[in-house]
């Protein structure tokens, strides 16, 4: 059901539960929100203790208060998400403290759920592509583990290609990939607005090569100007994401006009957070305000005709009227 929102919960469950078997007190992530927000809220369920290890400033205000209100002690750490990985790397081997880090392996096998959920309920027919986001690559590993696992039990007969994408201001995988031919990664300082995958020293980025050699995927990575557009569009259809899931649809748009996905394939992109994690980014794309901030982009005609800012007038039937009118005019 993802209770908190995105898709974390699946994994989260089955690891805080093994804390409260072994008779843990306290649980602890390091995250870039979504993470943070789940493990709080499954141990404050179980009766744990949470430790939070945030960057400051650099996560959604919606995460943020979901870990406050589960009861985490939240510390937002003057660093990024790989700043927060060392100091808790380092914390667990001093404190009785429970880790709760996708290289948990019980956070990987429950993540599995969403690709036998898929296979269910698209009665075991796999389709041809899933497209992933890529930001620690613990996602990437679970569902690729899961589909391969299928294979071998003969509950599907073919491996869909597995594709991971990357926003190109945090593409450690994406360079280790194209650069390296996968030989090495070298850590980088990552930016971008998509919070949730601001990320530049991937944790398992080895079982991500791995998925992506033993499925055939493709590994991509697209701008912030594509990632807002992408976002806008799964909002316009009625859905709604977080910006880190949008990457799916720009990504996915590349490997169209690349030649790697044809026309009559099928493909399943998998929506990983919540429009409602990071209203701000949401409000600032349609405001206009978002590109303010992105000297580099140069918003299109596309991003114009998605942009909805709210209109403010007085409360006066012919004021609504007339923008009504003005709507209908807009494409
Ligand atoms: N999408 C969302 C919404 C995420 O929160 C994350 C990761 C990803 C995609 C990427 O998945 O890391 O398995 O490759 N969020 C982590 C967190 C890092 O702390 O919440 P990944």
């Amino acid at each position: 059901m993802n209770p908190t929102a995105s898709f974390k919960d699946t994994g989260m469950t089955v690891a805080a539960s093994s804390a409260h078997q072994q008779e843990f007190r306290w649980v602890a992530c390091a995250s870039t929100g979504n993470t943070s927000a789940s493990m709080a809220a499954y141990a404050a369920r179980g009766n744990m203790q949470s430790l939070v290890l945030i960057p400051e400033g650099k996560i959604s205000w919606g995460k943020l208060s979901q870990s406050l209100d589960y009861g985490a002690l939240t510390c937002q750490l003057r660093t990024d998400f790989d700043g927060c990985v060392r100091i808790l790397n380092e914390l667990v081997r001093r404190e009785p403290v429970y880790l709760l880090n996708s290289v948990n392996p019980y956070r990987i096998e429950g993540q599995k759920t969403a690709a036998i959920e898929l296979m269910e309920q698209l009665n075991w027919q796999p389709p041809d592509h899933i497209i992933v986001p890529g930001g620690n690559l613990g996602n990437s590993s679970a569902i690729g583990k899961a589909l391969l696992e299928m294979y071998e039990l003969k509950l599907i007969d073919r491996l869909p290609k597995i594709s991971i994408i990357q926003a190109e201001g945090a593409n450690p995988f994406y360079r280790s990939v194209k650069e390296y031919n996968g030989n090495k990664l070298v850590p980088m300082t990552a930016d971008t607005q998509a919070t949730a995958i601001r990320i530049g020293n991937p944790a398992s980025w080895k079982k991500a090569l791995r998925v992506l050699r033993e499925t055939g995927g493709e590994v991509e990575q697209v701008t912030e100007l594509e990632i807002a557009e992408a976002k806008a569009e799964i909002g316009a259809d009625g859905i709604g994401c977080e910006p880190a899931s949008a990457v799916t649809l720009a990504g996915l748009k590349k490997l169209r006009k690349s030649g790697f996905v044809k026309q009559t394939e099928n493909v399943v992109l998998i929506l990983t957070g919540h429009l409602l994690k990071d209203p701000d980014f949401t409000i600032k794309f349609h405001r206009g305000d978002l590109f303010n901030e992105m000297p580099a982009q140069h918003p299109s005609a596309q991003t114009n005709a998605l942009q909805r800012a709210p209109v403010v007038m007085d409360a006066d039937l012919g004021a609504v009227i007339a923008a009504l009118d003005t709507a209908e005019r807009k494409p």
